[in-house]
């Protein structure tokens, strides 16, 4: 799948954003090695800390499902009445997320405004020295 495309569903699942208190919906598309797609918005909470990233919704999504072997996310983010406008990253509670499933060398993290604006990173880049599942 392009990251044109990954983009796209990433978009579609920022429409199903619960943002009511921050009012910043968030949407990821994950690709698993199969060529299987898990979405996921971000979820809110009254109390706050239960809040979900839409990373880890996807990511969670997927591992549920038994796909644990990941190729790339896309992600976007902003206000949730406008059309995104800035480049959205991974908090680093999701990157640690994503190290644990990802290989920090080839796993890649997509940021976009639309389907032809987007960054492009390796986990790596983003969790320099992280802390993996191979140190323990
Ligand atoms: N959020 C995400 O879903 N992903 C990110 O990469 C950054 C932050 C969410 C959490 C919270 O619902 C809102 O955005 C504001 O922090």
């Amino acid at each position: 799948m392009s990251d044109h495309e990954l983009i796209k569903e990433a978009l579609k699942a920022r429409k199903r954003s619960y943002c009511p208190y921050s009012n910043f919906a968030v949407g990821a598309a994950l690709l698993t090695e199969d060529g299987k797609v898990f979405s996921g918005c971000n979820i809110e909470n009254a109390a706050f800390s239960p809040t979900i990233c839409a990373e880890r919704t996807a990511i969670f999504k997927a591992v549920s499902e038994g796909y644990t072997s990941f190729v790339k996310i896309a992600i976007v983010g902003g206000n949730v009445d406008r059309p995104v406008e800035n480049f959205c990253y991974p908090c680093g509670v999701c990157r640690q997320v994503m190290m644990e499933f990802c290989d920090p060398d080839s796993f890649e993290i997509i940021s976009a405004t639309d389907e032809d604006h987007y960054r492009k990173f390796t986990l790596k880049e983003l969790l320099p020295e992280g802390f993996g599942p191979d140190v323990l």
